[in-house]
């Protein structure tokens, strides 16, 4: 069912090297993503999903909240000192104790730096920080300053930047730029913007802040409006060239932007977006299944990318039109986000092609003249079960070559 690469179908399986602009990926799965209920990891378990994310080849590992708990800071600073490849980074409030407690954990990896972040809506500096905006934008200037003493790449997050006055974010994000931080991460916090929004947003900062040009500028997206995986995209169009997310769309509440989504979206629509990324996409659904056994989130089937039923037709307009070709109803193949392969599923909606079609891969041959009873029994059976087995299909079509087949006469 594998198309070649000269169907047409763009080869998504590798990065193109005709892409000059790559866009990175953060995943946040291990903090961001762990905040949500009942998702909390155990070390062990958050080196295993850091080891697969490196697999996977993300850019940046976001391993933890080390200010958080004992725990927290131990399991970050075992992913920096183990997991090799991308850099590792861990969460700190702007204050000076949950900046030290990252820089304690991710001192050791081969590539790392320190993410602050601090609140911008005034909703957010009123009522959960009690401060004004003032002091945020003292703060700002002095907890980047104190990180970027600390280490090279600071990364700056002003937090519910989607909801927060346009003007003030640039105020804030200038005090940060100023003070040295080399990324620059936009969140929508509440998953409340419009996607034609946030790209403003975007790019609003990087056209009224000074020096934005030696930025890297970041984007990330909350699912509260289901809106996270289009407003990442839409982040990118502003000229965001690294986006965060999380495997499987864990993360607070509705979660996070799916990586999967972002990574498959900016593949099977390269030829329109013209970026490349460093991921490895066969690894997606090995990582997807991974999360989802650790955390104990499972997936939902129709999950884009990397649900049960992403690549499975079980109608028989769909499996007839899958079977001549499977651009019908796929944009991307199976096997290029290791999902193994195209699945014809054999329900009561199927088709007589869907039929013979599975019958020949398992290797039953039926005579042309039992054909029609085998439909006809097979039908019946579909209509009481969700799914017909091959092991069902088997018997059906014993039963019926038994009725047709006369008793062989023994000797008299
Ligand atoms: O949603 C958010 O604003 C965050 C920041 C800490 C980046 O998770
Ligand atoms: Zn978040």
């Amino acid at each position: 069912m594998r198309a070649a690469a000269t169907d047409g179908t763009p080869d998504v399986a590798e990065r193109d090297p005709r892409a000059t602009e790559v866009v990175e990926f953060f995943d946040t799965t291990l903090r961001d993503g762990e905040q949500c209920p009942g998702a909390t990891l155990h070390p062990a378990d958050k080196l295993a999903i850091a080891q697969q994310l490196a697999k996977l080849r993300v850019d940046v590992i976001e391993a933890g909240f080390p200010a958080s708990s004992p725990g927290d800071f131990q399991a970050v600073q075992q992913i920096a000192r183990e997991v090799e490849g991308p850099a590792i980074t861990g969460l700190a409030r702007a204050v000076r104790g949950d900046i030290d407690a990252v820089h304690g954990a991710v001192r050791d990896a081969g590539r790392s730096l320190i993410h602050v972040f601090i609140s911008v809506s005034d909703v957010h500096i009123t009522h959960k920080l009690g401060l004004d905006r003032a002091q945020v934008l003292a703060r700002t200037a002095e907890a980047v300053a104190y990180a970027r003493s600390l280490c090279e790449t600071v990364q700056f997050s002003p937090e519910d930047a989607g909801r927060a006055d346009l003007d003030y974010l640039c105020e804030v994000v200038q005090a940060a730029v100023d003070a040295g931080a080399g990324v620059i991460n936009l969140p929508d916090t509440t998953g409340y913007c419009l996607p034609h929004e946030f790209a403003a947003m975007v790019a609003t900062v990087r056209r009224e802040v000074r020096g934005m040009d030696r930025v890297l500028v970041s984007v990330h997206c909350h699912d509260d409006l289901g809106l996270a995986t289009a407003n990442s995209l839409a982040g990118i169009g502003a000229g965001a060239r690294r986006v965060e997310g999380c495997i499987n769309g864990i993360g607070e509440r509705a979660g996070n932007a799916a990586l999967e989504e972002v990574v498959m979206a900016l593949r099977v629509r390269r030829p329109v977006l013209g970026l490349g990324d460093n991921i490895r996409s066969q690894e997606l659904v090995p990582s997807s299944r991974l999360v989802a056994e650790l955390t104990g989130m499972a997936v939902a089937p129709n999950k884009p990318v990397v649900g049960a039923n992403a690549f499975s037709h079980a109608s028989g307009v769909h499996q007839h039109g899958m079977l001549r070709d499977r651009r019908t109803y796929e944009i991307m193949a199976a096997e290029d986000v290791g999902a193994g392969e195209t699945q014809i599923v054999l329900t009561a909606r199927s088709g007589r092609h869907a039929l013979a079609h599975r019958l020949d891969r398992i290797g039953v041959a039926v005579p042309p003249e039992q054909m029609p009873a085998v439909w006809a029994r097979f039908l019946e059976v579909a209509d009481t079960t969700k799914e017909v087995a091959d092991d069902t299909l088997v018997r059906i079509v014993g039963e019926v070559h038994s009725y047709h087949t006369p008793p062989a006469v023994g000797p008299v």
